[in-house]
C-alpha cells in the first residue's frame, strides 16, 4: 500500500460513516426510499471527490466535522447523478459499483426519487450550522454546489452527452473541442467543486484558490478520460459497470476521436499538469499530487 493509498482508504472509511449517519434508517411509511437511497450510496465507489474535499481542506487548517459534512454532502450529489445517469431514459445501465443499479434493485419511479431526495439531502447538510459557524460560508458552500451541478455544470453536461449521441445518429459528431466542453461541465464541475470547498471552508487567499482551480481543472478532464478509457479496455468485474457503452450509444469521446493510445498519453499529461500546479504548496499537498496519477492509472 502506498501513502496514498492508506489515505483514500481512510477517508473513505470516515466518509462512508459520515453518510451511513446522514442516511439513518427509520421505520416510516417512505422507508423504502431511504433503502434505495442507502443502495445508491453506501458500500461502493472510490470516494475520489470526498477524498479531495478531505485533502484542500486539510491545507487550509479546516475542522474534521465542516471537511466530513461538505465531503459527505458532495458525494451524495455524484451518488444522484449516478442513479439518474443509470435510468433507462439515459445510459439504461443495469450495473453500478458491482451491483444492480438502483432502478434494478428497486424500480425506475424509486430511483427517480432516490436522486432527487439525495440532492436535496446534499442542500440540508451543506445548510446546516453543524457544517459551518460561519453562514456566509455556508451560504458560499450551497452556491457553489449548485452551481456545479446545476444546468450550466453537471447537469448540462449530461444534456448536452445525450443530445451528442442523438446528433452521432444523424452522422454529426463532436469534435475535440465540443468534447472537451462536455466533459468539463459532467464531470469536471463537481470535481472543480470538490477541489474548491475546501479553500471556501479554510477562507483560502487567492493565491491558493487560483493553484486549485488549475489543478482541477486539468484533473477534472484527465478523470473522464480515464473514465472513457475504462469502458473500452477495462475488465468489466474491476470497473463494476458494463463495458463499451460509449461506442454502443455512438458516443463521440476522447478515445474514440484519438484512440486508446492518443488518449492514454493525454489524460497523462494533464495529470501531471494538474500536479504542477501545486507547486505553492510543499509535502501538505503529496497526497493531492499523487491523486493526480492515480486517476488516470485507475483500474475502476
Ligand atoms: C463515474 O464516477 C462517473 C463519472 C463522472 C465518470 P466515478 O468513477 O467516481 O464513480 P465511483 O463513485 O467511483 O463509483
Ligand atoms: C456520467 O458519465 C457522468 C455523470 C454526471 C453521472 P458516464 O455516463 O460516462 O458515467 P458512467 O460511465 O456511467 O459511470
Ligand atoms: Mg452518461
Ligand atoms: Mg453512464
Ligand atoms: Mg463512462
Amino acid at each position: 500500500m502506498t501513502d496514498l493509498d492508506d489515505a483514500l482508504a481512510a477517508s473513505a472509511e470516515a466518509v462512508e460513516a459520515e453518510l451511513d449517519r446522514l442516511l439513518a434508517r427509520e421505520d416510516a411509511p417512505e422507508k423504502r426510499l431511504v433503502e434505495a437511497m442507502r443502495h445508491a450510496v453506501l458500500g461502493g465507489g472510490k470516494r475520489v471527490r470526498p477524498f479531495l474535499v478531505m485533502e484542500t481542506a486539510t491545507l487550509f487548517g479546516v475542522a474534521e466535522q465542516a471537511r466530513l459534512r461538505t465531503a459527505a454532502a458532495l458525494e451524495l450529489v455524484h451518488c444522484y447523478s449516478l442513479v439518474h445517469d443509470d435510468l433507462p431514459a439515459m445510459d439504461d445501465d443495469d450495473v453500478r459499483r458491482g451491483r444492480p443499479t438502483v432502478h434494478k434493485a428497486y424500480d425506475e419511479a424509486t430511483a427517480i426519487l432516490a436522486g432527487d431526495a439525495l440532492l436535496t439531502l446534499a442542500f440540508e447538510v451543506l445548510a446546516h450550522p453543524a457544517t459551518h459557524a460561519n453562514p456566509s460560508v455556508r451560504i458560499e458552500l450551497t452556491q457553489l454546489l449548485a452551481k456545479a451541478a446545476g444546468a450550466h455544470g453537471m447537469v448540462g453536461g449530461q444534456m448536452i452527452d445525450l443530445a451528442a449521441a442523438e446528433a452521432a445518429k444523424r452522422g454529426e459528431q463532436l469534435d475535440i473541442g465540443g468534447i472537451t466542453r462536455l466533459q468539463r461541465l459532467k464531470t469536471g464541475a463537481l470535481i472543480d467543486f470538490a477541489c474548491l470547498a475546501g479553500a471556501t471552508l479554510g477562507r483560502a487567499q487567492e493565491t491558493a484558490r487560483g493553484a486549485l482551480r488549475g489543478y482541477t481543472h486539468d484533473l477534472g478532464l484527465a478523470f473522464q478520460i480515464a473514465d472513457d478509457l475504462l469502458d473500452v479496455e477495462g475488465d468489466e468485474a474491476q470497473v463494476g459497470k458494463k463495458l463499451f457503452k460509449d461506442a454502443d450509444a455512438g458516443k463521440a469521446t476522447f478515445v474514440s476521436i484519438l484512440g486508446p493510445d492518443r488518449a492514454r498519453d493525454q489524460a497523462g499529461r494533464l495529470a501531471d499538469q494538474a500536479a504542477a500546479h501545486l507547486g505553492v504548496f510543499g509535502p501538505e499537498a503529496d497526497n493531492l499530487r499523487a491523486l493526480a496519477r492515480f486517476v488516470v492509472e485507475r483500474k475502476s
